[in-house]
């Protein structure tokens, strides 16, 4: 990948890495808001994963920025969240950027953030590097009471079962590439990040052949995730699946549902547009810079 390009900077004395339990249980205060953490043992563990790591201002903790590992084992880290003004960012960046050569990132990326809300990280060598389309469509009749027609080729739904992740997982890498699939942490996140969610699998026999993970909060609809077997694709599954999810999520209280997919995912765009989804117009890039000090 094509990414801005690292330059040392002075530390600064006043940003500090999050080190004991006390400041440990002082940040939780302050990075609760941001939704994404379960709770303190979820916030715990993180630290525990090689590479979380929250960088805080020692004079103004409600500074503080979020660094952690994009994928288990891999050397790109992400800036999950920062709260702080501008100057305070680039201070936390400049830190987070030296925290990253310490654990041995070879890059930084960012979550899908506008022009306007990256200009911190502009100013800190970060360029874009891909870029997310946002679709949209509300939900304008009540939902039937019974859920849209079963899925095709004798392949069957059914919610998730203890045992499947490892499955789910294997499914997601021949799914998605190296950079989008996931890890067991971050599948484990998305499918608890709203308010009420839902995990559903197809299954051919004794194997996983697509999933779709939805979610709900405060009547906004969220699909997470969708992925078919490559081996099953262009069969009418993923159109299926999705199905399934907007009538739970509608039977479930959204008015507004929410995908985003990267721009150049044509199947994926043109499946979204196909069951009613509108491009909303609003362009999200993920940003990235190396970390190797020049
Ligand atoms: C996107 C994905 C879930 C589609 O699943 P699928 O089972 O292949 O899709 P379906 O057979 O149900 O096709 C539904 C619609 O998607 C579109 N589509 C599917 N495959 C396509 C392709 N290769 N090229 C262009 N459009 C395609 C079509 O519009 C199709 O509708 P139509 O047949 O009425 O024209 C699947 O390709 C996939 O898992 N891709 C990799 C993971 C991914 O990109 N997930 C979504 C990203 S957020």
């Amino acid at each position: 990948m094509t990414i801005g390009q690292a330059h040392a900077a002075a530390p600064d004395p006043d940003v500090k890495i999050v080190a004991s339990r006390r400041e440990r249980s002082i940040l939780w205060r302050e990075v609760k808001s941001a939704n994404l953490f379960a709770g303190p043992p979820s916030f715990q563990e993180f630290f525990a994963l090689g590479g979380g790591s929250v960088i805080y201002l020692g004079s103004d903790p409600s500074s503080w920025l979020i660094l952690g590992r994009w994928k288990e084992g891999g050397r790109v880290g992400i800036i999950w969240a920062i709260r702080a003004g501008e100057e305070e960012s680039s201070a936390l960046l400049r830190t987070a950027v030296d925290r990253g050569a310490d654990l041995d990132f070879s890059s930084l990326i960012t979550r899908p953030l506008s022009f306007t809300q990256a200009t911190a990280y502009l100013a800190a060598g970060f360029e874009p590097f891909r870029e997310i389309t946002i679709f949209e469509m509300r939900v304008g009749t009540p939902p039937p009471e019974k859920p849209p027609r079963v899925l095709p080729l004798g392949v069957k739904p059914r919610g998730l079962r203890p045992g499947d992740m490892g499955k789910v997982l294997a499914l997601d890498s021949r799914c998605f590439d190296d950079f989008w699939s996931l890890d067991r942490y971050t599948l484990a996140g998305i499918a608890h990040a709203a308010d009420i969610n839902t995990f559903r699998v197809a299954t051919a026999g004794a194997m996983l052949v697509g999933y779709a993970i939805a979610g709900v909060t405060a009547g906004r609809g969220y699909l997470q995730r969708l992925g078919v077997d490559p081996a099953y694709q262009g069969r009418g599954l993923g159109k299926a699946l999705a199905a399934w999810t907007l009538w739970w999520m509608s039977r479930n209280g959204a008015s507004l549902i929410t995908v985003n997919t990267q721009t150049d995912n044509e199947p994926a765009s043109r499946l979204y547009r196909r069951l009613g989804f509108r491009q909303t117009g609003v362009e999200r890039f993920l940003f990235a810079r190396e970390v190797s000090v020049t």
